[in-house]
């Protein structure tokens, strides 16, 4: 399916019915005479500095299956003992991330990774640290029924199914009661409207000249000169690729990231290219959340990485830069912290 046919058409009229909806938010009841109203927001609108989006045949996107989406990835009620959501490990003020080393999911459980960002996931191709996943519905159902919220769909679909306000919109989206399947569906095609546009760096270019600093200006120039984004590239400010950058790798057993997945000895200790989207929020960094500054992080790259059999030589070069370079670069990295995060979360339905 063509995503700018379905983002560019109805734009502004939507943006306009959102507007005068947003207003009336506050005051508005989320029950009409005892049923539950979805808060519906229109899809977001093709941004310029991004390609449209793709999205799956068997799953397109309508405002009121984002808004299901948006209310089961806020709600705590999916994990088994009711303690985590979705949203729980990738919050707004933590750019998505949860702010911890390694994330800790439902019954306490301690997971072996850092949690990832989310802006702009519906772009990736594979998903997890490893890409181990090859779709965001199978991720979505891996992190619902494994260790992150250790949920069995079944019960909680019979649970959702108790809900007339959520059985009620699973009716009208999927005609059908909640199943796993459109569990998951739902909330892939909320997660495809995470979409990080409103940075300083997006605002500059699209032509606001003084939308960044000019030493952040400085720093986006270091950045291609010394070939960050032989990996950090694109809009995106990742290739998706798989590359071993030294992280982890002194550890007694390394964390073999790539390598389990493709079972190939080169790929050991490799990890997918992280976004470099709103990183200034989302420390500690690295997939075992081993550094806590963003400066550490931008010194272990600028040093190459660090030294190891599997270490991406090619790609990753140590680059001595002057104190005030690095401090441009750095700025460089902060105009894209994402200025208004808009993932809050909705009124659930509560019968
Ligand atoms: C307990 C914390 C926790 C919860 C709850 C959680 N996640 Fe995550 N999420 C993580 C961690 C940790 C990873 C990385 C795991 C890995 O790479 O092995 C991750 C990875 C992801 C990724 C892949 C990102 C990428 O760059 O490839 C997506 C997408 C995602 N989570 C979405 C979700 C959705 C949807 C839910 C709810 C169904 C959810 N998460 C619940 C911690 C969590
Ligand atoms: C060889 C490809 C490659 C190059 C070149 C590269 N990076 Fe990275 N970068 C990665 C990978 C892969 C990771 C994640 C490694 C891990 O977690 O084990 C990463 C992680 C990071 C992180 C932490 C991200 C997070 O979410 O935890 C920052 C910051 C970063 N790189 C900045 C830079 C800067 C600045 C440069 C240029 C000096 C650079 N990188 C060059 C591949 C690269």
């Amino acid at each position: 399916m063509n995503t700018r046919n379905l983002l560019i058409g109805p734009t502004v009229f939507l943006v306009a019915v959102a507007l005068i909806a947003a207003c009336n938010s506050n005051v508005r009841e989320t029950t009409n005479g005892g049923v539950f109203t979805p808060e519906i927001q229109p899809l977001p609108a093709q941004l310029s500095t991004y390609e449209a989006m793709p999205v799956p045949a068997d799953n397109p996107m309508t405002p009121e299956k984002v808004a299901l989406g948006r209310q089961l990835f806020f709600d705590e009620r999916l994990s088994a003992d009711g303690s985590r959501s979705c949203y729980s490990c990738h919050v707004c003020e933590k750019g998505l991330t949860d702010g911890l080393p390694k994330a800790i999911g439902a019954l306490n459980k301690q997971l072996p990774r850092s949690s990832p960002t989310l802006w702009n996931i519906g772009y990736h191709k594979e998903f997890y640290w490893d890409g181990r996943s090859g779709s965001l519905e199978k991720q979505a159902l891996a992190a619902w029924t494994g260790a992150n919220m250790s949920a069995k769909a079944d019960e909680i679909v019979a649970k959702l199914n108790a809900l007339e306000g959520y059985r009620s919109q699973f009716q009208k989206v999927f005609q059908s009661d909640a199943t796993p399947d459109n569990v998951v569906k739902a909330i892939g095609a909320f997660e495809r409207t995470i979409i990080s546009g409103n940075t300083a760096w997006d605002r500059w270019k699209a032509g606001d000249n003084n939308a960044i600093s000019q030493s952040a200006w400085r720093g986006w120039n270091i950045f291609q000169a010394i070939k960050c984004n032989n990996c950090h590239d694109g809009v995106l400010f990742t290739d998706q690729q798989y590359h071993n950058v030294g992280i982890g790798m002194d550890q007694k057993e390394p964390d073999p990231g790539r390598g389990k997945v493709t079972n190939r000895p080169e790929d050991t200790g490799a990890f997918k290219t992280p976004t470099l989207r709103d990183i200034a929020k989302s420390a500690p960094y690295f997939h075992d959340g081993s550094v806590a500054t963003l400066e550490e992080a931008v010194d272990i790259m600028l040093a190459g990485g660090k030294p190891n059999q599997y270490l991406d030589k090619k790609n990753l070069q140590p680059h001595k830069i002057l104190p005030e370079q690095r401090e441009d670069l750095l700025n460089f990295l902060r105009s894209l912290s994402v200025d208004d995060c808009n993932l809050t979360k909705p009124p659930l339905p509560q019968k």
